[in-house]
């Protein structure tokens, strides 16, 4: 059994002051939580500020980025070590936003994705397709690329440690949810692509989330299905009682 986990991607959202607030009110609800990992990405800024509320409870940090390189000369970025240094556990990466922003590609995400776990910290790997990707039937073929490309050299051993959000991006933030059975759907593919990767073992063991307007209300048709370990979630994770709701949806 995959134990299920549930992640809040503040995005760009939350002074060090409001993530505080929000923290401390997950905290009253989860800092016990045992039946489902439960993780907080708040932005860079506000990292140390959540580390220090939840630090003696179950509740995970992550970030929502992370450099594919050590140290130097990389203005702007932030290794794997000081973010270790904060306490992060879990690092988001190749978020939808990130690849269509900022043309973040699977060659430099597949860096980060390997640069992490050399770095004993989680990837949550980010996938999913355009809607006109949708439209044109290319779903899938969108998807593998991503999958195949995102995850080169990682070795089979590793996908305990792994996460795959599997966030269409015509979902995000759009009030439109992926209806289980399509989410279902390409779950079930992409841990069809693993196991054709690595073996059937660490395509069982890898936790793959759906990402994309889930809400309390439909959380737990869509965390039911067989192939959806968990959730990413954005817009409802900035609200204490909506982020609660979905993770008691997990339960
Ligand atoms: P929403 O939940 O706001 O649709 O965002 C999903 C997401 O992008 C999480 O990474």
């Amino acid at each position: 059994m995959r134990k299920k986990i549930i992640a809040g991607n503040w995005k760009m959202n939350k002074t060090v002051e409001e993530a505080v607030e929000l923290a401390n009110a997950i905290k009253i609800s989860l800092a016990d939580c045992s039946e489902v990992d439960v993780v907080l990405c708040p932005p860079f800024t506000a990292i140390k500020a959540v580390s220090d509320v939840v630090s003696e409870t179950l509740i995970n940090v992550g970030s929502q980025n992370m450099s594919s390189e050590d140290a130097g000369a990389y203005t702007g970025e932030i290794s794997a070590t000081m973010l270790k240094e904060l306490f992060v556990r879990y690092v988001i990466l190749g978020h939808s936003e990130r690849r269509q922003y900022y043309k973040e590609n699977d060659f430099w995400i597949n860096k980060k994705v390997v640069k992490a776990l050399a770095k004993n910290l989680r990837p949550i790997l980010c996938v999913g397709e355009m809607l006109a990707d949708r439209e044109a039937g290319n779903t899938e073929k969108v998807v593998e690329v991503q999958v195949r490309e995102g995850l080169k050299d990682v070795p089979a051993s590793a996908y305990t440690d792994l996460v795959i959000a599997y966030e269409p991006v015509w979902a995000i933030g759009t009030g439109k949810t992926a209806t289980s059975a399509q989410a279902q759907e390409v779950h079930a593919f992409i841990r069809g692509i693993v196991a054709d990767m690595v073996g059937k073992d660490a395509a069982n063991a890898v936790r793959i989330q759906y990402g994309g307007s889930m809400k309390p209300d439909n959380a737990k048709e869509l965390l039911s299905q067989p192939d959806i370990d968990g959730g990413l979630i954005g817009g409802a994770a900035l609200d204490a009682a909506s982020f609660i709701g979905i993770v008691k949806a997990g339960l």
